[in-house]
């Protein structure tokens, strides 16, 4: 059963986020009913590392590419709306410095095996279909992989797209360029060819293939990003994967449904895998004007007790933690026991570990927590009792009352992406 709670927000379109409880077991059954398939990502834990101990040094690198992130999501939103930003929303300068550091730390970290910040899977484009392993990610909006003229070192180990030996290869114009966490640039030219994922087919999708990747993305097993945003942050300035897919409709059922887990995850296109995830599920509306999966009307309870209420909400699968502005999560920990400043230029917290926080959202409907597995970063030193929580202080630029939740959060519930009724869909574990 559907419970739409409400479809429309005035002056915006809207998405709905739908919200259903998840099964305990997972059945690996063909979904021969459903039109479109499923990609199986691989399994990952978070910022853990093997003695139980908090990776501070990663999740400083992930903060640092979130921070880049939004400034980079907010300069597309900037540049693709005639110059301005929404209200609250700002650029935040982020110094060289910073980034320096953090990409030491970054080659520091190359040797993890475990890739904690992307939940990948495979998609072809060109004819003869070339393969590629990308991320997934609803936090950004254009699609990159490597050419086949990268030079860099960085490329080697990489699958790349050879424009010349795609029949449906297009030359754009213009040129790509992004920077990441680490200080680094990806840059290349931009194409437009078939895109291929999970059975759908879009064509003539822009794209760019770099031929500039820096040494920090030589252990990365993935190739490139499939942004899942919406157009108003896009570099490109293309309609994103997913957007093209549906005006084409190559796609009847215009969502696509991701369940993040320790095991069995997977994306899902043309709908939801109804194995994964039980009714009722809750509708709520989300506003896609900035390019983000924003969802409003949110509230937070820590303990039972409601701390905030009627704030945003962006759910975005590219990013690995919660991040809230500094004085909300002050405030929120405020409300847990024992809570400290734990790194407060990274804006991180701890609490007992003995103790891990009952926190939960909710969109104006059910109320979902965040298991304590979720939210316990491990332990802030060996042995220590006291651990980090998954929800950090950081201004991001998104306004003082936009919470950004990443996987945190979305392995917490089944999300579908829906833009048919313009919905994110959760379920509950
Ligand atoms: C790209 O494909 C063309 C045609 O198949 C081939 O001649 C060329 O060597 C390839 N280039 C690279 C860099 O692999
Ligand atoms: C794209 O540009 C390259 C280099 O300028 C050229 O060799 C190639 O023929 C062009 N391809 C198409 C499909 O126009
Ligand atoms: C590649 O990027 C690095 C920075 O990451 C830059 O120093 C270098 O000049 C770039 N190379 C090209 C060919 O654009
Ligand atoms: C890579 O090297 C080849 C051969 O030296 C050259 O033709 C090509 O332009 C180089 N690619 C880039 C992006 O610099
Ligand atoms: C999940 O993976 C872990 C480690 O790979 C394994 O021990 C566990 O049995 C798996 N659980 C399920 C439900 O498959
Ligand atoms: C917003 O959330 C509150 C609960 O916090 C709920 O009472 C209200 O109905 C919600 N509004 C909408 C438009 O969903
Ligand atoms: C942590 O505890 C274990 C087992 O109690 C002990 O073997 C180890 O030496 C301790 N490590 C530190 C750094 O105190
Ligand atoms: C957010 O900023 C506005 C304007 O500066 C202010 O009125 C409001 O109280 C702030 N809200 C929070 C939760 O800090």
């Amino acid at each position: 059963m559907l419970l739409k709670i409400s479809s429309s927000v005035a002056g915006s379109i809207t998405l709905t986020l739908a919200i259903a409880a998840l099964p305990n077991c997972v059945s690996a059954s063909p979904q021969s009913e459903q039109p479109y398939g499923a990609i199986s990502l691989p399994d990952r834990t978070l910022l853990i590392n093997a003695d139980g101990t908090f990776n501070h040094n990663k999740a400083v690198v992930c903060n640092a590419a979130t921070a880049l992130k939004y400034r980079r999501n907010l300069m597309n939103l900037q540049g693709n709306s005639g110059g301005s930003l929404p209200a609250g929303m700002k650029l935040i300068d982020i110094p060289l410095r910073t980034q320096i550091q953090v990409r030491g730390q970054h080659d520091e970290s190359l040797t993890d095996e475990n890739d904690d910040s992307e939940w990948a899977g495979m998609i072809t484009i060109g004819r003869p279909g070339q393969k590629f392993l990308v991320d997934f990610d609803t936090g950004s909006s254009d699609l990159w992989v490597p050419s086949s003229l990268c030079n860099s070192t960085a490329c080697s180990s990489k699958h790349k797209y050879n424009a010349s030996s795609s029949s449906t290869s297009q030359n754009e114009t213009g040129t790509f360029s992004i920077q990441y966490g680490d200080g680094s640039t990806v840059s290349g030219s931009i194409y437009s060819d078939t895109v291929t994922f999970a059975g759908v087919k879009v064509q003539r999708q822009r794209f760019s293939a770099v031929t500039n990747l820096s040494s920090s993305f030589a252990s990365d097993p993935v190739d490139g990003v499939l942004g899942l945003g919406f157009p108003s942050i896009s570099i490109l300035k293309a309609d994103p994967v997913f957007v093209s897919a549906a005006q084409q409709n190559a796609i009847t059922t215009k969502a696509f449904s991701f369940y993040l887990a320790k095991n069995n995850s997977e994306l899902y296109l043309g709908g939801t895998n109804p194995k994964l995830y039980n009714d009722p599920i809750e509708y709520h509306p989300v506003d896609k004007s900035n390019g983000f999966w924003q969802v409003k009307n949110a509230s937070i309870t820590v303990g039972g007790q409601t701390v905030f209420s009627d704030f945003d909400t962006i759910i975005d699968s590219g990013t690995t933690i919660m991040y809230g502005p500094p004085d909300m999560v002050k405030d929120i920990y405020s409300k847990v026991e024992g809570a400290e400043v734990f790194d407060s230029s990274e804006g991180f917290y701890s609490f007992p570990c003995d103790k891990v926080p009952e926190i939960s959202f909710s969109w104006g409907g059910e109320n979902f927590a965040i298991s304590s597995e979720n939210f316990n970063l491990g332990t802030t030193s060996p042995n220590a009792s006291t651990c980090a929580g998954a929800l950090a202080a950081k201004d991001l630029g998104l306004g003082n009352t936009t919470l950004l939740l990443g996987d945190s959060w979305m392995k917490n519930a089944y999300h579908v992406f829906s833009l048919e009724e313009t919905a994110v869909d959760c379920a509950k574990k």
